[in-house]
């Protein structure tokens, strides 16, 4: 199936095609935390402007709901599961540790060729998961790319915790991407670029406590809150400006800023450093709280059904999580 050629290469692009989305069926709004821990409505409204999230229960896992989406993508974009040869799940909440929750989704959707991988970048996910599909794309050796964020941070959040319980919450969006045939200019559909980073000395500032190597437990999320605040605005700034330096766009071309949804003030203050108006920006916090890797497509899925987002549009995501890792992509919609 590979269509790789040396020499005259066509230039291609990875085209958006459909984008879906899936949610636990359990919605808690914060007065119902306020019951569970010591906590209100009001704090986490304006530390976070979180107002509810979405819980997994019995039955729900990260592929299940990764599924659903994908589902929901491949029916937006209008094409079918034996269309996909490349499936990359982001997530930092597998069902197991391994195998890859991808090859879990993959037989869930009965697909049998192509390859099926995680991308663990925590709340960066996504973004990572764009750009290696991309990388995949347009090299030539794959046509068709489902990239899904899946996440139940819930069951690895310490309940007992008000500093960092009340932030998350469950969910899966999916993107599918198609290898097309371009010349290369700012108006062509597809995914004009991306940038990743990643500095893991900062470890310790948002990281799970277990894991199969060291605890042989799953672990619990613990997090320094005002440090990962305060390098969140600046580390998405450097990404954002070299995405637009990379394309020779500039951000008053921007149609959309879909930033990972972790919190309403880390969102507001890095558009505002960037210039980006408000009505610009697409916030979806309040209604699922930080559902990491599936945060973005989540948020792309809820401005492409309510008719913000539309074919031509220039759109920017870009996201900031554990390790650290932060990254960006600009895409031609
Ligand atoms: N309810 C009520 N009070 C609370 C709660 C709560 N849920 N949590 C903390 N408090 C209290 C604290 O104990 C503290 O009380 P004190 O002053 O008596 O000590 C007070 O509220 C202020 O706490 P701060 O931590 O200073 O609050 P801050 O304004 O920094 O907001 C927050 C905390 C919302 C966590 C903020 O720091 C933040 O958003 N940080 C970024 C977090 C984030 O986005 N994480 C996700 C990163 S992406 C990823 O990869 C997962």
């Amino acid at each position: 199936m590979s269509q790789f050629k040396f020499g005259n290469r066509p230039l291609l692009r990875s085209v958006v095609k459909g984008v879906g989305s899936a949610l636990p069926k359990r919605l808690v709004t914060n007065s119902e935390l306020e019951k569970q821990v010591d906590t209100s409505d009001d704090w986490i409204v304006q530390r976070t402007g979180i107002r509810q999230r979405y819980l997994a229960g019995e039955g729900e896992t990260t592929s299940t709901l990764a599924t659903q989406a994908a589902i929901a993508a491949l029916a937006d974009a209008g094409m079918d599961v034996q269309d996909i040869d490349l499936v990359i799940v982001a997530t930092s909440t597998p069902d197991y540790t391994f195998p890859a929750t991808a090859t879990i989704v993959q037989a869930a959707l009965g697909i049998t060729r192509g390859v099926a991988f995680d991308v663990q970048a925590v709340c960066s996910g996504f973004v990572f998961g764009v750009a290696t599909a991309d990388k995949y794309l347009t090299s030539g050796s794959h046509k068709c790319a489902l990239v899904i964020g899946a996440e139940t941070f819930s069951r690895i959040l310490d309940w007992k915790d008000r500093t960092t319980c009340v932030l998350f919450g469950d969910g899966a969006g999916a993107i599918v991407l198609e290898a097309q045939e371009v010349t290369g200019t700012a108006n062509e559909r597809g995914v004009m670029t991306s940038h990743l980073r990643s500095d893991g000395r900062h470890r310790a500032k948002l990281f799970v406590d277990g894991g199969p190597s060291t605890t042989q437990t799953v672990g619990h999320l613990r997090m320094e809150g005002r440090e990962v605040f305060r390098h969140a605005v600046g580390m998405v700034t450097d990404v954002i400006m070299d995405a637009f330096a990379a394309t020779g766009t500039s951000v008053a071309e921007l149609d959309w800023f879909v930033p990972h949804q972790a919190n309403r003030r880390i969102i507001d203050a890095s558009a505002d450093k960037l210039s980006i108006a408000p009505e610009k920006v697409v916030t979806t916090v309040q209604l699922h709280g930080n559902t990491s890797a599936a945060s973005i497509p989540l948020a792309l899925s809820v401005a492409k059904a309510d008719g913000r987002i539309k074919q031509g549009d220039l759109v920017m995501i870009e996201a900031m999580g554990g390790g650290f890792t932060w990254g960006s992509a600009l895409i031609r919609w």
